[in-house]
């Protein structure tokens, strides 16, 4: 026995010796093409070439005209290769600030001592779960840990009850699935002038209610954000979340409120979104702000939902580096006043972007709670109909202002703000006027497309000519450094 186990490593190592030979030999190739001697001293141009070849296509790149590497942060402001410095507009998961260091150091000491995901008991784990349900109302008070919550259509269920992903993978919506209108009253159904747009829009849900159960079904769940963050920044009216969880219960539903993005104070002065609207879900979702980057979720409940469930487990969830940086997360909120900053703050974004509404043309609406902002661009403000390329165009303008934000919602022309919530007004005010600057550079462009009466050029094929590598550029493979002036297309 001992002799062939001796063998058996014998030929064993033999064979590792084969292998890695070989795989030198491979990665001498590759390394003469594309690598470089340390790692994170790609050029910009090998970085995208890498991520073309060994990336997943369908994971798209923000900024995909022109992407940015991103290699540093710090508070609310991000560093790319070229060392500039970006206002960080979007990177609401960074919640207290890029590479906090009260997050950081929990998490590197935590990690030195214990990483595990297995079923232990762990002091880190109760105690964070105690703290969140302390946090909330007193119904919900069972925790299921998570980290990540699957919910932009990764698995089939969670794409049949997200009505922009069932029109993106073109699937018809299940019969169990009742989608009612989104309570936008910017350009919704129902509008701001309506008397009391919350009523009219809950009814929405009380007839679809009506119909399921017509129909023979029952109702388990009405899901929804308390303010609609990627979904266009809608914030819904008064009352309608106080009668659509009246109908729901009524029809014998449970209520989830999703505040992955919304939660721990993003919308300003408390902990939780649906606080503001004075009621209290079943069900919670909690996720990104969490571990302030580092993959965290969270599921609270009622005892009651929770003892119906059999057995759940999650290899990730709750382990005890994640606990640790979500206590830091935590400490800091509450440390740094980050609540009370989150509607200042928010509120000097809100009132700086109304000061500029009636001066821009394609400026339609603005719109938020806390430091959760979004400006509704549109072709006029009497149709309101949404300028997608006007807002892709701005978007890009805005880059090259060094300000990083998106443009979301159902027509991609809504442009959100979500900083880390270490914001300031005085960052609030850089924003608002390259915003300015930026928004009158595409009316001027906008105006001259509509002028030139001969050939109609999309907006955003003006704004992305301007980032295309010229061909001579193409050729140049390894010199290539400027992070402004690249086209990702143009990189083979
Ligand atoms: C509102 C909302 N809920 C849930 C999620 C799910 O997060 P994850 O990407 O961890 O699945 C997201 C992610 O973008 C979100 O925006």
């Amino acid at each position: 026995m001992k002799l062939y186990e001796t063998s058996f490593v014998a030929v064993s190592l033999k064979m590792i010796e084969w292998f890695r030979m070989k795989r030198s030999d491979k990665s001498n190739t590759v390394k003469k093409a594309i690598m470089p001697e340390k790692p994170n001293t790609l050029t910009f141009k090998q970085t995208l070439k890498m991520r073309r070849n060994y990336v997943g296509r369908s994971c798209k790149l923000h900024y995909e005209v022109a992407p940015l590497k991103i290699v540093r942060g710090s508070k609310q402001y991000l560093y790319d290769d070229s060392g500039n410095e970006y206002l960080d507009c979007v990177n609401n998961i960074s919640h207290v600030g890029h590479c906090h260091p009260h997050v950081v150091n929990a998490g590197q000491e935590q990690m030195s001592k214990l990483m595990t995901c297995f079923g232990f008991l762990s002091d880190l784990q109760v105690a964070y779960a105690k703290r969140i349900v302390e946090m909330l109302p007193e119904n919900l008070c069972v925790c299921y840990f998570l980290n990540s919550g699957a919910y932009h259509g990764n698995t089939e269920n969670l794409i049949k009850i997200s009505p922009s992903r069932l029109k993106q993978h073109n699937m018809p919506i299940d019969d169990w699935v009742h989608v009612v209108p989104c309570p936008d009253v910017y350009r919704g159904k129902y509008r701001e002038d309506n008397v009391s747009p919350g009523h009219l829009y809950a009814n929405e849900v009380k007839v679809a209610i009506a119909k399921a159960l017509d129909k023979g079904r029952t109702i388990s769940a009405f899901i929804c954000e308390p303010v609609m963050t990627s979904a266009g920044t809608v914030v819904p009216p008064a009352n309608f979340f106080k009668l659509v969880y009246r109908y729901v219960r009524e029809a014998g539903g449970v209520c989830i409120a999703d505040e992955v993005q919304t939660g721990l104070g993003r919308c300003g002065e408390a902990y939780w979104a649906f606080e503001s609207h004075d009621v209290v879900p079943d069900i919670i979702t909690l996720g990104k702000p969490m571990g302030n980057g580092h993959p965290m979720s969270m599921v609270v409940t009622t005892k009651e939902i929770s003892d119906s469930l059999k057995e759940f487990s999650s290899a990730y969830g709750g382990n005890p580096v994640a606990c640790a940086m979500g206590m830091a997360v935590l400490d800091v909120i509450r440390n740094e006043h980050l609540l009370s900053s989150a509607k200042s703050v928010g509120k000097c974004l809100k009132d700086g972007f109304q000061a500029i509404l009636q001066k821009h043309r394609l400026m339609g609406d603005v719109r938020g709670a806390g430091m959760l902002v979004g400006v509704e661009i549109v072709e006029d403000k009497e149709s309101r109909k949404p300028n997608k390329d006007a807002a892709e165009a701005l978007v890009y303008k805005l880059k090259e202002k060094k300000i990083i934000t998106s443009n979301e919602g159902p027509d991609k022309n809504v442009i959100i703000f979500q900083p880390p919530m270490c914001f300031t007004c005085e960052n609030a005010a850089t924003v608002v006027k390259a915003v300015d600057d930026a928004l009158t550079e595409v009316e001027e462009e906008d105006r001259q497309v509509s002028m030139s009466s001969d050939i109609i050029v999309p907006l955003s094929v003006i704004t992305a000519s301007k980032h295309k590598l010229s061909s001579d550029d193409e050729d140049d493979d390894d010199e290539y450094e400027s992070p402004s002036k690249r086209f990702y297309e143009g990189v083979d």
